[in-house]
C-alpha cells in the first residue's frame, strides 16, 4: 500500500520540557504550559511536535535516562496532561512525535535493578563483561560522556557498558526480549494515538560481536565499531514489520556519524526502515566532529553539507532540515553574529527552512535566542559539559576553559524560553529550575509579537510562504556558487514555479549577483530582512527570496 507521507508538508517544532513553559509555578516547564502555548505553535505555523524525553527519570542526562516507558513524569503533571495535551495537539491538527531512547536506560530502571541481581530473565538485558584477565576494561571504548565506556556494579561484580553517562547503561539489543520490549513501548504510545518517534542515537544500539577493541579511531574510541553496527538493518526491519507498518506513523533516526549514501540504506522510501534522519554534518561547520573541538566557521563547508544531503537524497528519501535542538548551542551564536543579531537570525531562517525537506524548529530559535554564558562553570547543569570542563582542554586557563564551554555546551540552548519581559522572563512564576539568559528583556515572544519586523514575525512568515508555494515543498533543489565563500545561494524549481534564496553570511556588504535565468526585475520579492534592497549588493547577513510564477 502506498503510504501517505503526511509529514512532507509539515513544519515541526521541538520542545526540550523543562525549559518551555512552566504551567503550574514549581519553577519546572511542562505540559500544563505547553497546553498553553499550543495556540503560540499554531500561530506560528506549526504541524507537530517533538517532545523530547517526559518519561519518569533520575535526570542524570535531562531525561534521556528513562526509568519507565510507559509513563509520564510527575512532574511534566503525569499521564493526564499528557493525554490533554495530545487531544489539544490533535484538535489543532498537529502531530505528536516522542522521543525513543532505546540505546540505553537509566541505571535507575527496574531492568537495570533486576540485571544486576540475575534476576530472569533481565540478566540478559544489559551488556555486561568481566574484567579482562590482565584485570583491564573489558576494551578500549569511550564513553561520549564521561570517561571510558565501562563501570564496575559491585551488586554484579561486572563491568557495564555505557556509551553516554555511567547512569546510562547500554541495553543488550541482541537478545530477542528486549526487543520485544522495544516493540511493546512502541505499541503503547501508538495505540495512545501518538504520530511516530524521534529515535534517539538509534544508529548505536548493534554492538559488534566480541565487542573489540578499536585500534584505528583516537578519540570516540569504539564509535567505528558500533555505530551502522552489524545487526542494525535487521532489527530496524523487526520493529517496523512487527510494528510501524501497522500504524500512520513517521519515525526520525538520530544518527550522530553518518553520509547520505549511508543513511540511504535507513530512509530510502522504498527499501529503508525509518522516515527521515537527523545527521550532524550541517552541525559541523565551526567544529570537527563534535562541538568541543571547535574551528573557525567555514560556509563552505556548510554549503557542502546542505547541498550533499539535498542532492543525494532527491527522489530517494526525504531530508529532515534543522538549525538548531538541544544537542547545540544557539545557531546566531555559532553560524550567525550577535551584533548582527536580528539581520542574522532572520537569514539563518531563510537559509534553510526554503530546502527540501520536513523542518524542525527549536523552541526559542523563533525568537533568536543566543547562548548562554555563565560566570561560572558551577552553573552548567549537562553532564557532558561538567565532564569537559574537569577532564578537557586541561592546560587552559580556568578563564579560557569556560570561554571554550560558552561556545560548546549544550546548556547554551537549554535555558527557559523567553516569553516576556517579566521577571523570570515570563517562563515561570516560581523559582526557576535553571538559569534564565539574562538578555530576556530585548529578546522575548512578548516584544516580538509587537513587532511587525522581528524574527518571530519573519519566521511565520517563511513558514506561510512554505505553505503556500509547492515549489518550496516539491520542486527540485539546486546550488549556485558552491565556491563562494560568503552567499549561499539556492534555487528551487518546478514547472511554472521558480524561487530563489539568497543569504549573505558576511558581516560586511558583498556584491551581488546572480545565477544565469535569475533575473531579478522580472521576479518578486517575497522575503527579505532589509527595508530596501538595493540592486548592487548585499548588506550584512542580508537575505532575499525572489519568486517567479
Ligand atoms: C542523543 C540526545 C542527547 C542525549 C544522548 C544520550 O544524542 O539527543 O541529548 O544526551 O542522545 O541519550
Amino acid at each position: 500500500m502506498e503510504r501517505n507521507r503526511w509529514y512532507k508538508d509539515m513544519v515541526f517544532y521541538q520542545i526540550w520540557p523543562r525549559s518551555f513553559y512552566d504551567g503550574n509555578g514549581d519553577g519546572m516547564g511542562d505540559l500544563y504550559g505547553v497546553y498553553d502555548k499550543l495556540d503560540y505553535l499554531q500561530q506560528l505555523g506549526i504541524d507537530g511536535i517533538w517532545f523530547s524525553p517526559l518519561y519518569p527519570s533520575p535526570g542524570a542526562d535531562c531525561g534521556y535516562d528513562i526509568a519507565d516507558y510507559m509513563d509520564i513524569d510527575a512532574m511534566y503533571g503525569g499521564m493526564e496532561a499528557f493525554k490533554k495535551v495530545l487531544h489539544g495537539a490533535h484538535e489543532r491538527g498537529m502531530k505528536v512525535l516522542m522521543d525513543l531512547v532505546v540505546n540505553h536506560t537509566s541505571d535507575e530502571h527496574e531492568w537495570f535493578q533486576k540485571s544486576r541481581q540475575r534476576i530472569e530473565p533481565y540478566t540478559d538485558y544489559y551488556i555486561w563483561r568481566p574484567a579482562r584477565p590482565d584485570g583491564k576494561l573489558p576494551n578500549n571504548w569511550d564513553s561520549n560522556f564521561e570517561g571510558k565506556a565501562w563501570t564496575f556494579d559491585e551488586v554484579r561484580g561486572e563491568y557495564y557498558l555505557h556509551l553516554f553517562a555511567k547512569k546510562q547503561p547500554d541495553l543488550n539489543m541482541d537478545n530477542p526480549l528486549v526487543r520485544e520490549e522495544v516493540k511493546k513501548i512502541l505499541r503503547f504510545w501508538l495505540d495512545m494515538g501518538v504520530d511516530g518517534f524521534r529515535e534517539d542515537v538509534i544508529t548505536y544500539i548493534s554492538k559488534p560481536e566480541g565487542l573489540p577493541d578499536d585500534r584505528l579511531f583516537p578519540i570516540y574510541k569504539g564509535m567505528p565499531l558500533y555505530n551502522h553496527g552489524p545487526h542494525i538493518h535487521e532489527y530496524l526491519s523487526e520493529f517496523k514489520r512487527d510494528v510501524l507498518d501497522h500504524y500512520d506513523c513517521v519515525t526520525l533516526a538520530e544518527a550522530p556519524l553518518v553520509w547520505p549514501d549511508q543513511a540511504l540504506k535507513y530512509i530510502d522510501e522504498e527499501k529503508g526502515q525509518m522516515d527521515m534522519m537527523i545527521q550532524f554534518q550541517c552541525q559541523c561547520a565551526d567544529c570537527f566532529f563534535s562541538d568541543y573541538m571547535p574551528t573557525k566557521f567555514d560556509l563552505r563547508k556548510l554549503k557542502r553539507a546542505f547541498s550533499s544531503w539535498q542532492y543525494k537524497l532527491e527522489g530517494k528519501a526525504w531530508n529532515m532540515l534543522y538549525m538548531e535542538n538541544h544537542d547545540h548551542p544557539r545557531i546566531i551564536s555559532r553560524y550567525g553574529s550577535e551584533k548582527f543579531w536580528k539581520e542574522s537570525g532572520k537569514m539563518l531562517a531563510a537559509a534553510y527552512l526554503f530546502q527540501k525537506g520536513t523542518p524542525f524548529v527549536y523552541q526559542g530559535q523563533e525568537i533568536g535566542m543566543l547562548n548562554w554564558k555563565p560566570e561560572s562553570p558551577e552553573m552548567y547543569e549537562d553532564v557532558q559539559t561538567r565532564w569537559q570542563y574537569e577532564n578537557a582542554a586541561t592546560n587552559k586557563t580556568p578563564e579560557q576553559r569556560l570561554q571554550r564551554l560558552w561556545r560548546s555546551s549544550r546548556d547554551s540552548a537549554r535555558t527557559p524560553v523567553q516569553w516576556s519581559d517579566a521577571e523570570n522572563a515570563g517562563f515561570t512564576t516560581g523559582t526557576p529550575w535553571f538559569y534564565v539568559n539574562p538578555n530576556y528583556p530585548q529578546i522575548n515572544v512578548a516584544q516580538q509579537e509587537q513587532d511587525p519586523d522581528s524574527i518571530l514575525n519573519f519566521y511565520r512568515k517563511a513558514i506561510r510562504l512554505r505553505k503556500k508555494l509547492a515549489v518550496v515543498r516539491y520542486g527540485s533543489y539546486q546550488e549556485h556558487f558552491p565556491l563562494d565563500g560568503n552567499i549561499y545561494c539556492y534555487s528551487r524549481q518546478m514547472p511554472g514555479q521558480k524561487l530563489l534564496v539568497l543569504c549573505s553570511f558576511a558581516d560586511h556588504p558583498v556584491s551581488l549577483r546572480l545565477p544565469k535565468g535569475f533575473d531579478a526585475a522580472s521576479g518578486k520579492l517575497i522575503l527579505n530582512n532589509y527595508a530596501r534592497p538595493c540592486r548592487k549588493g548585499l548588506r550584512p547577513y542580508e537575505t532575499r527570496v525572489y519568486l517567479w510564477e
